[in-house]
């Protein structure tokens, strides 16, 4: 058969609706192995649970997720897997990225593909500003950065801070927006201590002893979560700073709920804000953490990054639908803006300027339930946050002229 043959019986089954017109091939970029493998494995099933509950919403489209893996936080990877996602396998849209690095990197090649790529971890705000055809589902490192900033000179009356933070974008981004709207509201960052980077887990008895010595009332601690997060609470715990008189606070990403119980009362009255916990209690997320449980196991939770794929795989299926499953990049991108969705965090929209996420921020407190389990206790909400750095257009975060 010729070329032109095969091409015409393409397109005759392409116009007539058949199976071929149905396919939908997401690619999924994810550390499926390395220091993220526990972040790739909760968006994994954070975006297979939204196809398994909503398979009445995909039809009559099939989604066929490609994954491969980015391997270490560092962009190399993932730029190599993206650019053989687009060009050899053909995919129609990309989701995933948990690591700022693996975004950023990716970006260039993500315009050249002219093809949806929506964003269901990476923080670093300004990389939406990268790329036309970003998209993003998770957060920015100052959705939760700005409204803790707020929140720690109003709510918790602090006058001085620290700042340590994991020294990468996501920790530059989360540092910035803390200073910013701390400093606005009468609070000062008495000192900013790089810690370590994302690929590793340091020992963080050095930088928390300096804070120890510096005596601010609050710690504020940006970690990219997982054994981050628990070294931090165990070395908090260790150096007796709460005994000290300084209050750890942070992201809501400190306190990940699939390393909170791993904790220990250590983390009892920390508080943190973000835009998911679990244990958020609202009819979306009761059905969400459920049918979570009955897929993946009564031991096993969800969390912001489970929610991020979530909401990601839902983001994608609306732009099928409104393609008409054609998926053109362009018109893909087009759909999502100002789309809203019901969200076990709450509802979400995509800022149609941005092509970021808004959404409501938890002030929230780690306590001891009477089922001996440690739980997160939302003291306030903050409704439809947008992205501050953004709003403010500081640096990079300014829109591309
Ligand atoms: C990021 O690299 O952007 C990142 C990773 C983990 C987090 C937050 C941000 O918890």
């Amino acid at each position: 058969m010729s070329k032109r043959m095969i091409a015409t019986i393409v397109a005759l089954a392409v116009s007539a609706g058949g199976s071929l017109a149905q396919e939908v091939k997401v690619g999924v970029v994810l550390p499926y192995t390395g220091v993220g493998a526990e972040f790739a494995q909760q968006m994994d099933r954070g975006l297979e649970l939204y196809l398994k509950l909503n398979a009445d919403q995909v039809k009559p489209y099939t989604i066929t997720l490609i994954k491969r893996d980015s391997k270490a936080p560092n962009g190399a990877e993932a730029k190599v897997v993206v650019q053989e996602l687009l060009t050899q396998n053909k995919v129609d849209a990309i989701a995933g990225f948990s690591y700022s690095p693996d975004a950023i990197a990716s970006a260039p090649t993500i315009s050249a593909g002219k093809k949806l790529a929506v964003i269901t971890n990476a923080g670093t705000s300004f990389i939406t500003n990268l790329s036309p055809d970003f998209v993003r589902t998770s957060f920015t490192m100052w959705h939760s950065g700005y409204a803790m900033g707020v929140a720690a000179a109003k709510t918790l009356h602090a006058k001085t801070a620290v700042v340590a933070y994991t020294d990468y974008p996501p920790g530059k981004d989360s540092l910035d927006a803390f200073k910013n709207a701390f400093e606005a509201n009468g609070g000062k960052v008495i000192d900013a201590i790089p810690a370590g980077g994302p690929g590793a887990v340091p020992d963080f008895t050095p930088f928390f002893q300096r804070t120890k010595d510096e005596k601010p009332d609050v710690l504020y601690v940006f970690v990219p979560a997982g054994d981050h997060a628990l070294a931090v609470v165990k070395t908090y715990a260790a150096l007796g700073m709460r005994a000290a008189g300084i209050k750890l606070i942070g992201p809501g990403d400190i306190v990940q709920d699939i390393k909170l119980q791993g904790m220990g009362d250590a983390a009892v009255g920390l508080v943190t804000m973000l835009h998911y916990y679990a244990d958020l209690d609202n009819p979306q997320n009761q059905r969400f953490v459920a049918a979570w449980k009955k897929e993946y196991g009564a031991d096993s939770t969800p969390d912001f990054m489970a929610v991020g794929a979530y909401d990601g795989m839902a983001a994608i299926v609306h732009a099928v639908r409104a393609t008409k499953g054609t998926m053109d990049g362009e018109d893909a991108v087009k759909s999502l803006l100002g789309w809203t969705f019901d969200s076990p965090q709450g509802p979400i929209m995509i800022d149609p300027e941005t092509r970021d996420i808004v959404m409501n921020e938890y002030l929230s407190e780690v306590v001891k339930g009477p089922d001996g389990k440690l739980h997160e206790k939302v003291l306030s909400e903050i409704d439809h946050v947008k992205d501050e750095c953004k709003a403010q257009a500081i640096g990079p975060c300014a829109p591309k002229k």
